[in-house]
């Protein structure tokens, strides 16, 4: 809250989320966008390979709740590999030692 102290405090969003930091025992909504461990992510990549954020998080800043354009599951990853010529082999994602 340090920064919505002062940021947007006229947003109905911003007031529900300083009532949550006021009450630390309301649970907060799951992060909808976390891949495990075992799996090699990163945005630099991403970002030199001008892949958008909209690509995989959808209009975050338009919506209340946020939820992934791409599901953060293999398939979501491969299929866009496949379309944009990006790697394919298990190992780009996956250690072999892991
Ligand atoms: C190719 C898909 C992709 C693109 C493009 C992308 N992200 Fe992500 N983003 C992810 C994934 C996957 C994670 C989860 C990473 C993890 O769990 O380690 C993530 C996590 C995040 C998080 C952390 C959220 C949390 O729950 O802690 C933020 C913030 C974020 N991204 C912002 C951005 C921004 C801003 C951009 C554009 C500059 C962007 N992302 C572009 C896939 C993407
Ligand atoms: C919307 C399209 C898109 C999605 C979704 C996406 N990627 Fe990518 N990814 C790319 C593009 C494009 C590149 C860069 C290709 C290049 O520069 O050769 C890339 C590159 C990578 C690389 C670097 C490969 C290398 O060594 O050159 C890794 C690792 C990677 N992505 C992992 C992931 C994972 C894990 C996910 C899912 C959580 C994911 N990506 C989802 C488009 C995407
Ligand atoms: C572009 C990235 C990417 C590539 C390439 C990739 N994976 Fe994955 N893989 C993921 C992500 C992200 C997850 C975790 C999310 C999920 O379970 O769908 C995952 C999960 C898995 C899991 C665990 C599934 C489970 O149910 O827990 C296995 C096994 C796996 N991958 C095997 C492979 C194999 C074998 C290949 C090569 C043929 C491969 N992966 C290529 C991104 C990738």
């Amino acid at each position: 809250m340090i920064c919505h102290q002062a940021v947007k405090q006229e947003s109905p969003a911003i007031q529900r989320l300083a009532a949550l930091a006021k009450d630390a025992a309301v649970p907060v909504a799951p992060l909808p966008y976390r891949i495990p461990d075992f799996v090699f992510f990163s945005h630099a990549t991403h970002l030199a390979a001008k892949v958008k954020c909209e690509s995989c998080h959808g209009e975050v800043w338009q919506v209340d709740l946020a939820k992934p354009a791409v599901p953060p599951k293999m398939m979501g990853c491969v299929n866009c590999h496949k379309a944009s010529g990006a790697k394919m082999e298990c190992t780009a994602c996956h250690e072999l030692s892991q």
